[in-house]
């Protein structure tokens, strides 16, 4: 039970939601072990969680390479003796009209936020079969709930994503957490993501006028880490209160 001692890889922890929950995970006695593509970045953020007093480590990953999720989880497991927790956070949205005919941004979407979590699933679920214990976090999204024109493919990413998370919950049986965590909007770069110019300003000024900060995202997924062993939180969703 708890969060204090427990080994937690993250993926996308160089900015936004994955950079607010290394942080305060490591306040509240994590060993957290940072994946992002940005190594300089990365070893910023490992730089001050030590300096605040935390444990932290990093690896260079990019979730497109099955390999990369299987280095991180190595490292975690050599720098923490385990794993007990992979948040999946990593994700981007390019989001536009289907008929701008982005495909490029369609296949990274799913990339990145389908094939990505996946091979972080595959990457950590042998630890977690072996030590009969472990928690998958998977960061989804409020566009899955409501679903918005231009949000069409970034929007099935994250239900695939929701899908896979709770096939992954009955087949696990009584030893692995499965937890799917939607946030709405939230202040992070994630905009910059978008290649679409037009939908670019649309949704950053959107973002500035609702957005809640990510670190409400982090407590979220601090909450579902420190519930006892039978406890699972298998859904949490959290917009501003201002979303429509
Ligand atoms: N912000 C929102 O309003 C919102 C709402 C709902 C859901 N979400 C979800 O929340 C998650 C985090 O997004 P955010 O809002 O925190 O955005 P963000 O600030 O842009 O952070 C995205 C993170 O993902 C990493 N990333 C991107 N491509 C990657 C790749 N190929 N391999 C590894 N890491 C990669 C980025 O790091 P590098 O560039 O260093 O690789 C960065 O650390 C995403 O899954 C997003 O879909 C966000």
């Amino acid at each position: 039970m708890g969060i204090e001692g427990k080994v937690v890889a993250i993926t996308g922890a160089s900015s936004g939601i994955g950079l607010a929950t290394a942080k305060l995970l490591a306040e509240r006695g994590a060993l957290v072990v940072l994946g992002a593509r940005n190594g300089e970045r990365l070893a910023e953020v490992v730089d001050e969680i030590t300096a605040a007093g935390g444990k932290a480590a990093y690896k260079v990953t990019d979730v497109r390479h099955r390999s990369h999720l299987e280095a991180l989880v190595e490292a975690a497991i050599q720098f923490g003796g385990r794993l007990d927790v992979i948040v999946n956070n990593a994700g981007i949205g390019p989001i536009s009209r289907f008929d701008a005919l982005r495909v490029e941004d369609w296949d990274a979407m799913i990339d990145v936020n389908l094939r990505g979590t996946l091979y972080g699933i595959a990457a950590a679920l042998p630890f977690f079969m072996r030590q009969q214990s472990g928690h998958v976090i998977n960061v989804v999204s409020t566009a899955g709930i409501k679903i918005l024109p231009t949000m069409g493919v970034y929007a099935a990413t994250k239900n695939a994503v929701r899908t896979i998370s709770e096939a992954l919950r009955q087949e696990a049986g009584p030893h692995l957490k499965v937890t799917e965590v939607s946030p709405g909007m939230v202040s992070t770069n994630f905009a910059s993501s978008i290649t679409d110019p037009c939908v670019m300003e649309a949704v950053a000024k959107r973002v500035s006028n609702v957005a809640i900060p990510p670190s409400s995202i982090a407590r979220a997924i601090a909450y579902a880490i420190e519930q006892p062993a039978d406890v699972d939180v298998g859904s949490i969703v959290i917009r501003p209160t201002a979303q429509d």
